[in-house]
């Protein structure tokens, strides 16, 4: 393919370079003249590893070449591939003025081209980015089909970008709706297996990444400092955290849905959080983790207000499947919350006996919830047909039964992730979906 690539920066150049050498024709385009005669010449304007042979060769092909004509660049090329800058402004917000300008000057010249073409922004936008750029400047180009439009987030490294461009870590494509049949054009400039989503999960992808990223940087620096501070390694301490691939570095507790509980997460964040602060330690991200947990709880219970019906039922009450332990359990304390409001409840929990319940287990239920053998249905159906909003936190009943039992004047809200309940004749939500 002939393609345009805006920005010359360390996307812009490695995606330049590393599209050449898979055999398409580049046309680098930015503002710079300096960046555009380094081009031309086959000289990297920026330092990255492979990149200046990859370039030179490019160059000395006629593969590539460069210009600061963006009407030209576009004339000639069947899609463009925009990476140019999205910095932040001095209150933080997002700038995405490259991004406009860039695109207004890719408008006018395909207006003028009156061909086709195929817009592929790669530049970090926030969700939404996207789709307003297209309704407030393309819409008549993608409405006469002239123009298709792609939203693929970048994940490279500098550093490593030539490798990771040929093995990227991960491959996503936007389209406007996330099930849009993908140009095979793109999916080949793209490489890799994608993950096709619409243009807003594509742009949240790519902000979650880099949210996680600094997080666990976050995170490890500050068990450093707390390691470091107690007389302890604090590298040692990550390297064995890490060992674990089982629960730690996995997939493990990275779903949406119910807040944390138990007998051990609540407890020992909150320990570890005053003794931090009993040592005078600094350490924000541990401290807050409490509080996004109850900020995840408090809007829990109001979408179950939300829904401004009286009887509320519960499938599961104890902090997670097949356990009975109630200790720290988000059911607990939202049923505390409703009752406390209210509202009438009913609970089904094929673990829970109370006959059964001793030692803390028991206090708990005793201090929160003392009518609780009231509200414990020992059929789920009783607590199925009675309520107007059934909370799923547990998939402790079959799903024949709830397809049996389930009616349109029923909502259903689901903190499990259990999907196929959306497919029953009631109305769904899923507290992060
Ligand atoms: N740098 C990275 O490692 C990396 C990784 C993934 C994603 N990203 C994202 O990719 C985007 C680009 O990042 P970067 O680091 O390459 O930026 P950069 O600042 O190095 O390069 C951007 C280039 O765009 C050019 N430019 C600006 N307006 C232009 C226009 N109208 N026409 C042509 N060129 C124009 C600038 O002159 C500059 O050379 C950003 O949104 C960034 O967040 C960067």
């Amino acid at each position: 393919m002939n393609i345009s690539v805006f920005g010359l920066g360390y996307v812009g150049a490695v995606t330049a370079a590393c599209l050449a050498q898979k055999g398409h024709l580049i046309i680098g385009v930015d503002l710079h003249a300096a960046k555009v005669a380094a081009f031309n010449q086959g000289i990297s304007p920026i330092v990255e590893p492979d990149l200046d042979a990859l370039l030179k060769s490019g160059s000395e092909s006629g593969q590539i070449t460069a210009t600061q004509d963006a009407a030209e660049a576009v004339a000639q090329s069947d899609a463009s591939i925009i990476c140019v800058g999205t910095p932040s402004l001095p209150s933080g917000k997002l700038n995405l003025d490259f991004v406009h300008k860039v695109t207004a000057q890719i408008v006018e010249a395909i207006k003028e081209s009156k061909k086709t073409h195929i817009l592929l922004y790669r530049s970090t936008m926030l969700p939404g980015s996207t789709r307003a750029i297209v309704t407030d400047m393309l819409a008549d180009l993608v409405a006469s089909g002239q123009v298709r439009v792609y939203y693929c987030p970048e994940f490279l490294r500098e550093g490593t970008a030539v490798r990771d461009f040929h093995e990227p870590s991960l491959v996503v494509i936007g389209t406007h709706d996330g099930t849009a049949p993908v140009d095979a054009a793109v999916c080949e400039i793209m490489g890799g297996q994608p993950s096709i989503l619409a243009w807003e999960g594509a742009e949240m992808i790519k902000y979650s990444c880099n949210y996680f990223h600094a997080l666990k940087v976050g995170f490890a620096n500050e068990i450093g400092r707390l390691c470091k501070h107690l007389g302890e390694d604090g590298t040692r301490v990550m390297d064995v955290l890490c060992a674990d691939t089982r629960l730690n570095i996995s997939r493990y507790y990275m779903k949406p849905g119910n807040p944390f509980g138990g007998s051990c997460l609540p407890k020992d964040v909150s320990a570890l959080k005053s003794f931090a602060r009993q040592e005078n330690l600094s350490l924000p991200l541990l401290e807050n983790t409490a509080a996004t947990n109850a900020a995840h709880q408090d809007l829990f219970v109001s979408l179950i207000e939300g829904k401004a019906k009286r009887r509320i039922g519960f499938l599961g009450l104890a902090f997670k499947a097949n356990t009975d332990d109630l200790r720290g359990s988000p059911m607990v304390a939202a049923a505390e919350t409703l009752i406390g409001r209210g509202h009438e409840l009913s609970i089904y929990d094929p673990h829970i006996n109370l006959s059964r319940l001793i030692g803390a287990n028991e206090q708990q239920i005793q201090a929160r919830m003392p009518h609780l053998a009231q509200l414990l249905k020992q059929d789920a159906r009783d607590v199925i047909q009675s309520s107007e909003v059934i909370v799923v936190s547990q998939k402790c009943v079959p799903f024949e039964t709830l397809k049996e039992l389930a009616r349109p004047d029923q909502v259903v809200i689901d903190v499990q992730g259990w999907r196929e309940l959306s497919t029953l004749s009631w109305q769904y939500e899923g507290i992060c979906w």
